[in-house]
């Protein structure tokens, strides 16, 4: 079994290869159809992803998609299973297993992430549909003049990712562990710096207590921005070089890789910080995407709920896996954006 795991997990980061999350929920995936004017119906959600299934980019530069409860039962238009359209490129089927980030009894503000209950049943039933990884979001936000995040809730996040890790692990399925810091809010670069390095650490303690085995799993975590509002941005250097640090502190290099969010970043810088960390070099993990919007954005506005823009769409989508694809080798230019587009 620990052969098995380690093995998916190093698939999941194989060079020049990221993943897909393609794992929106029914809410999330309305609120992206409504911004390109699609009505957000089972048809119209299915057509979506298998016309990103169907495209190039899944044979070249994606190791694997993260699904939706919905997805990973749904059929292609001939019938096929998506998830069989997905193995057919050589990619791996996953699973988002949590059930969202609820309100944490006394502390407002804060969100505890749902879903232990049961997990062990629906993971057998995830395997048997053809899920080899799960993935499992932990959401904590930054808001310093009201002391969030505060230990409590960093501590039961980081608590249930551990059990989730754990569950995953005895069902053969390897865990993406997600601690996401949010860059909503006006907070500095700094900051994100030492929260995120707070809930790294205690991730790592959790995941030890609970008997993880790292080497079966995958690291999901932000990069170090300032929050959206701040009124310091930052370089794309400083992205890097503060991201890299923070990981070199606090992921062990048993961990065989870290497949970053994307976290509400442009296309482009999503991809540029990510070449620029693999062009630092000297790195004991494996690094690459598991972008959502900054893979998905271009494809679903070129797309627009219309038959005959599919093509355009794959093209869109294909073309962002392969920025993201030469980012993750380190081989990524602006050059390469304008003369592949
Ligand atoms: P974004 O890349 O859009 O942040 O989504 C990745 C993801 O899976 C968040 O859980």
């Amino acid at each position: 079994m620990t052969a098995e795991l380690d093995a998916i997990a190093q698939k999941m980061v194989a060079d020049g290869k990221g993943i897909l999350a393609a794992d929106e929920s029914s809410g999330t995936i309305k609120k992206r159809f409504d911004a390109i004017g699609v009505e957000s119906t089972e048809e119209n959600r299915r057509d979506y992803r298998e016309l990103m299934f169907r495209s190039e980019a899944m044979t070249k530069y994606i190791s694997g998609v993260i699904l939706y409860e919905e997805t990973i039962r749904q059929k292609a238009k001939d019938g096929t299973p998506l998830v069989s359209l997905i193995e057919q490129a050589g990619s791996i089927p996953g699973i988002k297993v949590d059930a969202g980030a609820k309100p944490q009894p006394a502390f407002p503000g804060e969100t505890i992430t749902e879903g232990l209950d049961g997990l062990a049943g629906r993971l057998k039933d995830y395997y048997d549909l053809g899920a080899r990884f799960a993935k499992w979001r932990a959401v904590i936000d930054i808001d310093t003049a009201k002391g969030i995040p505060s230990y409590g809730s960093i501590r039961a996040n980081a608590h249930a990712l551990a059990r989730y890790a754990a569950l995953c692990q005895e069902a053969g399925i390897v865990p993406i562990v997600e601690p996401e810091v949010l860059m909503d809010g006006s907070h500095d670069i700094d900051t994100c710096y030492q929260v995120t390095e707070w809930v790294l650490k205690t991730t790592f303690e959790e995941l030890y207590y609970q008997r993880i085995r790292l080497e079966g799993m995958v690291l999901k975590p932000n990069m170090i921005v300032p929050g959206k509002k701040a009124a310091k941005q930052a370089s794309v250097e400083e992205v890097a070089e503060k991201t890299v640090r923070v990981l070199k502190s606090c992921v062990p290099s048993a961990v065989p890789g870290i497949a970053f969010l994307s976290g509400g970043q442009s296309d482009e810088d999503a991809t540029a910080h990510l070449d620029a960390m693999v062009k630092l070099g000297g790195l004991p993990w494996k690094l690459t995407y598991s972008y959502g919007r900054a893979l998905q954005a271009a494809p679903q506005k070129a797309w627009a709920g219309k038959a005959e823009n599919v093509a355009k769409a794959q093209a869109a989508f294909t073309h962002r896996a392969h920025m993201n694809s030469l980012a993750a080798l380190g081989q990524w230019s602006s050059e390469e954006e304008r003369k592949a587009a």
